[in-house]
């Protein structure tokens, strides 16, 4: 007599997997290109890119380039873009009043992206490091980041991303009280339809290294950002986060870093169940890629799987450095 499997039949879970058609049927999530949101990188000039040296085959963009790349983003079927400005040591001020500059380059490329790609989403960054002499998210006043007055002046950069056309903005700054104090603005200035995606669960993580380079704010950057930016030992606390961004008024809220913190993902999907979206920050992307150009794993697949997983997570969406070339794989 030949041996079975006792004592379910059950038990051979291999069925489901046994042909790409079975395993098709049985597949419980999958990623699409409506999952992505690429983040782009827009600095001075015309009809010019530079390379970021710590991220392959990432570039930054003069703004009409910007547009240009927003127009074959649409026709990949991508539904966002998200802006973030490269700024020498010439855009950095004490008072960082280039941050609310009608005419900074966040605002240009706002602007000309609207013009050549009508129908994609576009969305920024808010926060002040960008035009910070000392490289940080929010003001410093005797060596401490304050708060209240770096909410003032968010809203004033909120408020001119708005006036340029921007359809989410994308607090990232992590001071107390800012989601708050932007939907208030944005309702009293006539912005009622502008979404708030809330950098809401955002680490103190050194993954954001190559990041700091593709924006020129490494050599910028004085100290950490340990007092605003929340400590990597802690889950509970992203949900209180995600509960008052909530009730302040945020859209969709974020989970950053990506991989390293896909339980958090999990977690928040969980609780609230609402629009979750996860950073693949510029170092997971660095990693990958550099592994990729070893030969030590294969770029395509890591990268398909690696975005999958945000999914399995709850996400409901990605930001990522891959977004044209996952399109691409998907058929786009
Ligand atoms: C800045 C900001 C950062 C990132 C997005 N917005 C860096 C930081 O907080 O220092 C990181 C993105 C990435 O690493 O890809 N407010």
């Amino acid at each position: 007599m030949k041996p079975t499997l006792a004592p379910y039949p059950a038990t051979r879970l291999r069925r489901m997997r046994k042909s790409p058609a079975m395993r098709a049927l049985a597949r419980q999530n999958t990623l699409t290109v409506d999952d992505l949101i690429w983040p782009i990188f827009v600095m001075d000039g015309t009809d010019d890119e530079t390379p970021v040296a710590s991220m392959p085959g990432v570039v930054r963009r003069t703004v009409d380039r910007v547009a240009k790349a927003a127009v074959e983003a649409q026709s990949l079927g991508i539904p966002a873009i998200c802006i973030f400005p490269y700024t020498g040591m010439e855009a950095r001020t004490e008072d960082c009043a280039m941050a609310w500059d009608p005419e900074n380059l966040t605002n240009q490329a706002i602007r000309a992206i609207k013009e050549a790609a009508p129908d994609i989403a576009i969305m920024t960054d808010i926060a002040l490091d960008p035009y910070n002499i000392n490289g940080h998210d929010g003001f410093v006043e005797d060596g401490e980041i304050v708060n209240d007055r770096t909410v003032a002046a968010l809203v004033k950069m909120a408020l001119a991303q708005a006036e340029a056309g921007a359809d989410i903005l994308g607090p990232s700054d992590m001071m107390d009280g800012r989601i708050g104090a932007i939907r208030t603005a944005l309702e009293a200035e006539g912005h009622q339809n502008v979404a708030i995606l809330s950098y809401t669960a955002k680490y103190a993580s050194a993954f954001y290294g190559p990041f700091r380079d593709a924006v020129g704010a490494s050599s910028a950057l004085t100290g950490d950002k340990k007092t605003y930016q929340m400590d990597p030992g802690n889950s509970d606390e992203a949900l209180r986060l995600v509960e008052r961004d909530l009730r302040e008024g945020a859209d969709m809220i974020m989970v950053k870093p990506g991989m390293p913190y896909l339980d958090i993902c999990r977690r928040v999907k969980d609780s609230f169940g609402l629009p979750t979206y996860a950073y693949q920050v510029s170092g997971e992307y660095a990693m990958l890629q550099a592994a990729a150009a070893n030969g030590w794993l294969d770029g395509d697949k890591v990268m398909m799987e690696s975005l999958l997983a945000f999914k399995r997570a709850g996400c409901d969406g990605i930001l990522t450095y891959f977004a044209p070339r996952a399109a691409k794989m998907l058929g786009g």
